[in-house]
């Protein structure tokens, strides 16, 4: 019997440990192309001013504002490397959670009135119904944070103007529920179960990296919870996080 459960863990072990190469694979192949299309702009931009500068002494208006636009294009495309090295760092820095006693109501209220600011402005209304008898939760704060920030933030771009965001928390079981709920755009049948995929994104290059939800979604797993989505285009989405009330301690 004692046997029989090795060989089950070692199996599993392996098979971790192949979905991990693949995801390494899929991730490098993801970089490469996230970073190539900013690099062959910064090129092109880059030769258009070494044309413009061969005539330097006669350089006319018109040329000097071109190199003024050049240069702003590289700057906006050096930007965008930034921003997607810098997601992919904390992609990367899969740290051991480090578990301490959370109120879980007070965090996601501490992040809703980051995202709440904004979501005034485009008339987003944050509705709570936060469960007062919650028990502390044993997780890591900084991390659970992220993953709520990212999912207020993904709310608040698919409702764009007029709608709302519904936070609700409960307790289940030996655990807790986490619903993020909003009135935006759903997302397509064939897009569902790819939105967890690093660079999955349907936001323009300025606006979204496609690293958000498969940083959430390790993070969950890691805090020895679930995170998954339902949701339909046109009709909202709802993600909902169980997460135990004692995160196991475990390396990554
Ligand atoms: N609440 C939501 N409503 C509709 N679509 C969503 C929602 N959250 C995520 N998505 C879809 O999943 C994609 C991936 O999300 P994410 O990993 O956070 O990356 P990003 O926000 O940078 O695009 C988004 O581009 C969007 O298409
Ligand atoms: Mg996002």
């Amino acid at each position: 019997m004692k046997q029989g459960h090795q060989e089950d863990w070692l199996l599993d072990d392996r098979f971790l440990q192949a979905q991990k190469l693949v995801a390494i694979g899929e991730l490098a192949a993801g970089v490469a192309h996230e970073i190539n299309n900013p690099l062959a702009i910064i090129r092109q931009e880059a030769e258009l001013i070494l044309y413009l500068l061969k005539d330097r002494e006669t350089l006319v208006r018109e040329e000097i504002l071109t190199l003024g636009d050049s240069l702003h294009h590289i700057i906006l495309e050096v930007d965008r490397c930034t921003e997607i090295t810098r997601n992919l760092l904390d992609f990367a820095r899969k740290r051991d959670p480090v578990i301490q006693g959370l109120e879980l109501n007070k965090l996601i209220e501490d992040m809703a009135r980051l995202v709440e600011k904004e979501a005034r402005l485009k008339n987003i209304a944050i509705i709570r119904r936060y469960d007062p008898e919650l028990p502390m939760l044993f997780s890591d704060g900084p991390q659970l944070r992220q993953v709520i920030l990212n999912l207020l933030m993904n709310a608040r771009d698919a409702v764009g103007q007029d709608g709302a965001i519904t936070v609700t928390t409960r307790g289940e079981g030996d655990g807790v529920v986490i619903v993020i709920e909003d009135t935006g755009c759903g997302i397509p049948s064939e897009n569902l179960d790819k939105i967890f995929h690093p660079f999955f994104t349907t936001k323009p290059p300025a606006k979204g990296t496609g690293l958000g939800l498969s940083i959430c979604h390790g993070i969950i797993q890691r805090l020895g919870g679930s995170i998954t989505v339902a949701s339909q285009a046109g009709q909202g989405s709802r993600f909902t996080i169980r997460l135990p009330f004692l995160s196991p301690i475990r390396s990554a």
